[in-house]
């Protein structure tokens, strides 16, 4: 044990730090020196000024100075709680994960639940998309599964990613948020038509989830499994709620308190009502993803498709269970820091340009918001199998600092490396197709999936709802150009709610968008399209 841990009153561990009493504790400054009188400031005389040698006030005031770290730039509001993963149905034949190989294996998890567009002190009943992210501490190391509650997402080109989440901030000058001018929001999206899928499951009754525990979750990414062999499939992760699924309507959600999607998941696990889900997964081979381009035009590194259900079936891998709140909510859900590009071997991230995007994005926003050595917070840490080792070494906050070892890999005092478990040469073989580079282009086929929701999914009420919805959104919206736009893209998925929006709108939208010009390269839908 280290010279602090074997002092009684020191701070010994992680759990000892979440689970001490009040009672068990002495008032100190933050050096441990007990302190009579908490509300006492020391001051010349009794009337006089402040003594700057009252190291009290000073740690105490200065510290209060320093509460605020940057909050998340996206997914700022959010919930969580931690639980456990148990595998189920083991799915070696395809994956080599330590986690999946055998059915009873477990590992703890920590789950992070959030809107996507608000502060950290906005309202859970917005309409907006969910995030759901899950930290499975396995043996093997973390993988995180950073994922949302829909299956698509608004863009399939990273460098759109800041300036659609830029609509949804506050204007510059006037610092109005979207509640008031949803111009720039909906000037986005009449401007990139492969966002109307999201658009209508955002606006549809999909699109305010009744609390965190009624909503399935989505990896949305294309990913990789790679068996021991070596061989790979394509994958897609779903998390399906074993409490089903239940929204809100605009009514509903405008009378719930800010707080009701962290009120209803505390409570529930408080009351022993742990919510669960099941973790499956879609799976192709590249040769069906090729057959899936060529014949029905759905790229698999397009996260604004979904894979057929029918052609790709859900396998069942295992279930999560959440059974325990937070003891402190900073320390385990604040600095909690999910990260797309964190997998144990035998899962593998895909060619998809988002996901390649956000695999740097994420740990370096954590870097700024949390530090360089996030990764050393117990609730960020690993629960691995083995004692882990790296010449990751100093920077802020290294609390964990790899003791006197060499600083390098030193041939005189070497640490031990696995053997390989594939070879990684055949797991990178990538599909390469087209669209790859084709990024922007919008095609027929971004608008049968919307088409098929409006028409085979919504009935006559949820389709009223929709466009009332939508016509609501769009009267904050300062240009009639936009909103002309938008009833062209929607044209696209049906006539029917075009027509019914112009009525409601009473702006005449576009015949179609053939004739518009949209964000970013081969944009039409004629192949001699000129930007
Ligand atoms: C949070 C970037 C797309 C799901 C974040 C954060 C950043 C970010 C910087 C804040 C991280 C932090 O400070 O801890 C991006 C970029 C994207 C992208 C650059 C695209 C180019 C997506 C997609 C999904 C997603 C497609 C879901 C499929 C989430 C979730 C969080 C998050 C769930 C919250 C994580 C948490 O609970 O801590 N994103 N994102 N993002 N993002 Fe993304």
């Amino acid at each position: 044990q280290a010279n602090g841990n074997s002092q009684a009153g020191a701070f010994r561990s992680y759990e000892d730090d979440r689970n001490t009493a009040s009672q068990q504790t002495l008032y100190t400054t933050s050096n441990g020196v007990p302190m009579p009188h908490p509300y006492e400031t020391q001051r010349a005389g009794a009337n006089g000024p402040l003594l700057l040698q009252d190291f009290h006030l000073i740690d105490l005031i200065s510290h209060f100075d320093r509460e605020r770290i940057p909050e998340r730039v996206v997914h700022a509001k959010g919930s969580g709680a931690h639980g456990t993963f148990k595998c189920t149905n083991p799915i070696e034949d395809i994956c080599l994960a330590d986690v999946f190989s055998e059915a009873g294996k477990s590992c703890p998890v920590s789950v992070r639940f959030s809107t996507v567009g608000g502060e950290s002190g906005s309202a859970d009943c917005a309409r907006d998309p969910r995030g759901f992210s899950v930290k499975f501490r396995t043996a093997e190391g973390n993988w995180d599964m950073v994922a949302n509650n829909t299956p698509v997402f608004f863009l399939r080109d990273p460098a759109k990613f800041p300036h659609f989440i830029h609509t949804q901030k506050r204007d510059p000058q006037t610092h109005l948020g979207g509640g008031d001018d949803s111009t720039m929001f909906w000037d986005y999206l009449s401007q990139n038509p492969e966002s109307v899928h999201q658009v209508l499951i955002l606006m549809g009754d999909r699109g305010i989830p009744d609390g965190y525990r009624f909503m399935h979750g989505y990896g949305g990414h294309t990913m990789k499994l790679v068996n021991k062999a070596g061989d790979w499939v394509y994958c897609q992760f779903h998390m399906i709620s074993q409490q089903g699924t239940k929204f809100l309507t605009n009514e509903e959600a405008a009378s719930k308190s800010p707080d009701y999607s962290q009120k209803d998941l505390f409570q529930a696990i408080e009351r022993g009502d742990y919510p669960k889900w099941s973790v499956e997964v879609q799976t192709m081979t590249a040769k069906e993803a090729e057959e899936l381009w060529e014949k029905q035009g759905i790229n698999v590194f397009d996260l604004t498709h979904i894979w057929p259900h029918k052609q790709f079936p859900l396998r069942k891998i295992g279930e999560f269970e959440l059974n325990e709140n937070a003891k402190n909510y900073f320390a385990e859900i604040e600095q909690i820091a999910f990260n797309p590009a964190h997998m144990p071997p035998g899962i593998e991230p895909s060619a998809d340009p988002v996901l390649q995007s956000r695999l740097f994005s994420y740990p370096d926003a954590h870097r700024h918001r949390v530090g360089v050595n996030y990764q050393q917070l117990p609730v960020n840490s690993s629960r691995t199998s083995y004692r882990i080792g790296n010449f990751q070494r100093d920077g802020n906050m290294a609390f964990y600092n790899q003791g006197s070892r060499p600083n390098y890999l030193s041939s005189i005092e070497p640490i031990s490396f696995r053997e390989r478990s594939v070879d990684l040469d055949k797991v990178h073989g990538q599909f390469v197709s087209e669209a790859v580079t084709f990024l922007s282009e919008i095609r027929p086929e971004d608008f049968n999936a919307p088409r098929a929701l409006w028409e085979k999914v919504y009935d006559e009420k949820a389709k009223a709802r929709f466009i009332e919805t939508v016509s609501g959104h769009m009267s904050t919206c300062r240009k009639e150009e936009i909103i002309k736009r938008q009833i062209a893209i929607f044209r696209e998925v049906s006539e029917d709610i075009a027509s019914r929006l112009e009525k409601a709108t009473g702006v005449k939208g576009y015949d179609g968008i053939k004739n518009l010009n949209f964000n970013g390269t081969h944009n039409g839908f004629s192949k001699d399209h000129k930007i």
